[in-house]
């Protein structure tokens, strides 16, 4: 099956590798002040921000994509039965997986995501991705962000979400990836998402 069109392979790599840069370097701002950093104050701070634009644009790659092409279609949560659904899928990732079972939904070209996935996908590429680059262009340009929310200070507030979305996305990471390892083969998920084309029936 073709899933992954060279449009989503192509952001796909590019929100990886900024995602990756702008980890490790925020990593090495917040924890600048604790002995000999991995990366000198000063370039983390430059690689940070330029990671931060090229986020950003490849950002809108994907929006565009989900919005002119039939991907979006993976992305529309239907409500019924998804709590139920949802719990089906998680206790195959907590037992089922280990017992050997099958898939309780299979990839099919209408539903390549099960829905884990899928409730995942929305919440990391809807709300989370848009509030850190949001929150990252008002740190980068702080004339431009409010200065006084409910008297706290706006660049302060900024700053807390910022730094939770972050630390949401770099979860999601981690999961994200030990979770692409449970296709047919503990590979083909990842060569899927090199070559286009899913492999196996889950
Ligand atoms: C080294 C890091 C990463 C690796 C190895 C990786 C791996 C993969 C693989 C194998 C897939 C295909 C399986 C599937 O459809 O679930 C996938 C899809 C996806 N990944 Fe990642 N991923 C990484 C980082 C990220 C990050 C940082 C995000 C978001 C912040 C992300 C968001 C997504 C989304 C939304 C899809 C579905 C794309 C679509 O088909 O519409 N990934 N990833």
């Amino acid at each position: 099956m073709y899933l992954y069109p060279k449009w989503i392979r192509l952001w796909h790599l590019l929100n990886a590798l900024f995602c990756l840069m702008l980890i490790i370097t925020g990593l090495c701002l917040q924890y600048s002040g604790k002995g000999r950093p991995l990366i000198p104050f000063d370039k983390a701070v430059a690689l940070h921000n330029t990671g931060g634009i090229a986020l950003s644009l490849s950002y809108f790659i994907f929006f565009l994509g989900n919005i002119f092409s039939p991907n979006k279609k993976h992305y529309r949560l239907k409500y019924k039965g998804l709590w139920k659904d949802m719990y089906t899928q998680f206790n195959y990732y907590m037992f089922g997986v280990f017992k050997g079972q099958k898939h309780p939904f299979p990839v099919t070209e209408e539903n390549k995501f099960n829905p884990l996935q899928k409730v995942s996908y929305v919440l990391i590429m809807y709300i989370a991705l848009p509030l850190i680059i949001i929150t990252g262009w008002g740190l980068l340009l702080p004339d431009i962000t409010i200065s006084r929310v409910f008297g706290v200070s706006g660049l302060i507030l900024t700053d807390i979400i910022h730094i939770i979305s972050g630390f949401i996305i770099s979860i999601f990471m981690i999961i994200h990836i030990y979770l692409c390892t449970l296709g047919s083969t503990p590979g083909s998920l990842f060569k899927g998402m090199i070559s286009g084309y899913h492999v196996g029936e889950d």
